[in-house]
């Protein structure tokens, strides 16, 4: 793989095998590479997805070189191709990008160093996605025939994006519900009302609407009872049924903030999840590069999945 831009680039069984390797890091995980440097180029605001990085990179012993858009060379009219560029001349080893633009990537064809996308304008969100199914294995141990629905802003939200293929190709049924106006023509799935999204889902996917991107006004009280999970709809979710969010959130307006932390609500097992889904995919990408020879991760990556194929014979 060269980059990690899309979930579309990995099979079900690389998902699941990344699954189970970001399950394997939460209870052990390989230190210390060779020195290895990784920059973090985020060009829009982040606090879970930068952090996370950050803390995947530093437990692998990477080297994390931050980088400050608001006050680097992007002020003086740099592209990202010329700060990319910049990185690898540096001497970076590993690139991870966001940026407010859809197709960012396809500037950086030239870029001779692995990229994982941490956020492309409201096209994809990979490493998100990846963090959301590992939660949902580590509840129901499978996806198949699981009833999953994402709620809000689906227009706009690169989660909804990254997130519908990947659990159809894992064998769950999706749904989407969204305010009038704000979904998405181009997605093939069906759509519901939020009544019937906690009738019927095992997971029930919130999304915040995305004011960043449009200037659609959603009146607060209005869009909780309309399109929002609130207290009275959370009684009506099955036993088993859990709660996600990417966050952030936004306290009363998609979700009833008392949920935020009930028994059902996953949001910050999610963040938990991330770095280790995180470490699963920058461990990935610099084996393929042939970026660490270090016979301990390797051998800890082979052992995990050989235990876990024989596991599933
Ligand atoms: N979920 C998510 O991407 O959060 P941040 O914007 O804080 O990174």
């Amino acid at each position: 793989m060269e980059h990690f831009i899309s979930v579309e680039q990995l099979t079900k069984t690389q998902l699941l095998t990344i699954l189970k390797q970001a399950k394997a890091y939460k209870s052990s995980y390989p230190q210390n590479l060779e020195q290895i440097f990784c920059a973090n180029l985020f060009y829009e605001p982040s606090t879970r997805t930068k952090m996370s990085f950050i803390v995947a990179e530093r437990k692998l012993g990477i080297e994390v070189l931050d980088f400050n858009e608001s006050i680097s060379s992007t002020k003086k009219g740099e592209s990202l191709y010329d700060t990319a560029k910049t990185f690898e001349a540096i001497g970076a080893d590993l690139l991870v990008i966001r940026h407010p633009s859809d197709d960012w990537i396809e500037e950086l064809q030239d870029i001779s160093i692995p990229i994982i996308n941490a956020g492309a304008g409201k096209k994809e969100h990979p490493t998100q996605c990846l963090l959301d199914l590992l939660t949902i294995y580590e509840e129901f141990g499978t996806f198949e025939n699981l009833k999953i629905t994402i709620s809000g802003d689906i227009k706009h939200s690169r989660v909804a994006h990254s997130n519908v293929n990947a659990l159809r190709k894992l064998g769950a049924e999706v749904y989407l519900s969204a305010p009038e106006g704000l979904e998405d023509p181009l997605l093939d799935v069906t759509y519901i009302s939020m009544n019937q999204a906690v009738d019927i889902s095992d997971v029930v996917m919130m999304l915040r609407v995305q004011h960043e991107r449009h200037s659609q006004v959603q009146k607060n009280a209005h869009y909780l009872d309309m399109y929002g999970l609130t207290k009275l709809r959370e009684k009506r979710m099955k036993n088993h049924a859990i709660i996600l969010h990417p966050a952030p959130v936004n306290r009363g307006v998609e979700i009833d903030s008392e949920l935020i932390e009930c028994d059902r609500s996953r949001i910050f097992k999610q963040m938990e999840n991330g770095v280790y889904v995180r470490m699963a995919i920058i461990i990935k990408l610099l084996k393929e590069w042939g970026m660490t020879t270090n016979e301990n991760i390797i051998e800890k990556y082979n052992k995990t999945i050989h235990f876990e194929k024989a596991r599933n014979m």
